[in-house]
C-alpha cells in the first residue's frame, strides 16, 4: 500500500496541466470528497500498528504535494489568462497624467476677463494683422499726424496700408462699427511695436483695451471702474489719473496705482515714488465716434489700454520680459499652481 502511495506522489510531481479545468478534475482525483486520499485516510484503521507510523506519514506527503501542486498550476494559469486579456494587465497601477500649467500671459488676461465679466463687460477681439484705417485713421490719427511716431509700426511688405497693429485700440473702432451702444466690451490681444527688445520691452506684447459707450458716461465713471479694476486684481484701491495725451481719447490720463513703499522691492518697482503706471485713459474723442458712426451728440463714453505682461511680470515676480516667449519649460512649469 505504501508504495502504491509513493507512486502516486511521484505521479503528483510530474503533473502537468494547461487549463484551469484539468487542474479542477486533479484536484478531485486527489482532494475531493471521494478522493484517493480520503480512501487512504479510511484505509489507516486497516494498516497493522508497527506500519501505521509510515503509512500516516506518507499519506500526508502525498495530501502536501497535490495541495502545492493545485495551487501552484492554479496561480500560473490565472496570471496568464489575465495577460491574454486585450485590455493588458488590468491590476496595473495607473500612469500619472503629466499636468501642464498655464501661461502667465493667459493667467492674467483670463483674472482681468473675469474681473470686468463681473461689471457687465464682454469679450471681442480683432485681427492682428490691421489696416491703416483700423489702427490710425478712425482713431483720429490721420496720416501724417506726429503721433503716429510715437508707434513704430511693422509694415506687412511695402504696402502702408497693412499693418501688425500697435494697439489693442483697433478693436473698439472694429466692436463700434458693427455694434450699438449701450456698448461695454474689453478686448484682449497681442500687439507689436518694432522696439528694440531688452529686458523690460518686448517687439510684441499683450494689452487689453476697454471700452465703455453709452448716454450720459462720465469721467467718474472711468475712473470708478479703474478703481473697481485696480482693487480686485492687486488688492490695491488707491489710483491716480495724470493728464496725458492721446489722439483717441480727450481728455487723456495716464492711470497710475498707489502700490506702497513698504518693502524694498517696492521701492525698486515705483523707483521710489509708490506709484505706478498700468496704462493709459480717457474720454472717448468725438471724432473717433463719429468716424465709427456713433452720434457723439447723443452718446458719449470712455476707453483704457493696459499692458499685461508688465501686469504678469508684477504679479509673478518676472524681471526679464523675454521669459515670456522664450518657452523655456523651466520657467513655464513654474506657473503650475496658478490658476
Ligand atoms: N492705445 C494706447 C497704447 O497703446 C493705450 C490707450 C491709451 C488705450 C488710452 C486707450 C486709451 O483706450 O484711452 O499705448
Amino acid at each position: 500500500m505504501i508504495e502504491t502511495i509513493k507512486e502516486h506522489i511521484a505521479e503528483v510531481e510530474k503533473f502537468k496541466a494547461d487549463s484551469i479545468e484539468a487542474v479542477e478534475v486533479f484536484r478531485i482525483k486527489y482532494l475531493g470528497k471521494k478522493g484517493l486520499l480520503n480512501d487512504f485516510f479510511a484505509e489507516f484503521k486497516n494498516v497493522p500498528g508497527p506500519q501505521k507510523k509510515e503509512f500516516g506519514q506518507t499519506i500526508n506527503q502525498l495530501k502536501q504535494a497535490a495541495t502545492e501542486k493545485v495551487n501552484i498550476l492554479k496561480n500560473s494559469l490565472e496570471k496568464s489568462s489575465e495577460q491574454k486579456s486585450i485590455y493588458g494587465d488590468l491590476t496595473r497601477p495607473g500612469e500619472a497624467l503629466e499636468i501642464g500649467a498655464r501661461h502667465p500671459i493667459s493667467i492674467v488676461k483670463n483674472q482681468i476677463i473675469d474681473i470686468f465679466s463681473r461689471i457687465g463687460f464682454n469679450v471681442s477681439e480683432g485681427p492682428e494683422i490691421e489696416d491703416d484705417w483700423h489702427n490710425f485713421t478712425a482713431l483720429n490719427l490721420p496720416e501724417h499726424h506726429p503721433a503716429r511716431d510715437m508707434q513704430d509700426t511693422f509694415f506687412i511688405q511695402t504696402n502702408p496700408d497693412v499693418l501688425l497693429r500697435t494697439h489693442t485700440s483697433s478693436v473698439q473702432v472694429r466692436y463700434m462699427e458693427e455694434n450699438k451702444p449701450p456698448i461695454r466690451t474689453i478686448s484682449p490681444g497681442r500687439v507689436y511695436r518694432n522696439e528694440a527688445i531688452s529686458a523690460r520691452s518686448h517687439c510684441f506684447f499683450h494689452q487689453v483695451e476697454g471700452l465703455y459707450i453709452d448716454r450720459d458716461v462720465s469721467f467718474a465713471d472711468l475712473k470708478q471702474t479703474l478703481q473697481f479694476f485696480t482693487t480686485e486684481l492687486f488688492g490695491k484701491s488707491k489710483i491716480r489719473l495724470r493728464p496725458s495725451y492721446f489722439p483717441f481719447t480727450e481728455p487723456s490720463a495716464e492711470v497710475d496705482v498707489y502700490w506702497g513703499l513698504e518693502t524694498e522691492s517696492d521701492y525698486k518697482i515705483t523707483k521710489g515714488t509708490g506709484w505706478l503706471e498700468i496704462g493709459g485713459c480717457g474720454m472717448v474723442d468725438p471724432n473717433v465716434l463719429t468716424n465709427c458712426g456713433i452720434n457723439p451728440e447723443t452718446y458719449s463714453g470712455f476707453a483704457f489700454g493696459v499692458g499685461i505682461d508688465r501686469i504678469a511680470m508684477l504679479l509673478h515676480q518676472i524681471t526679464d520680459i523675454r521669459l515670456l516667449s522664450e518657452n523655456d519649460v523651466r520657467f513655464l512649469e513654474q506657473f503650475k499652481s496658478a490658476l
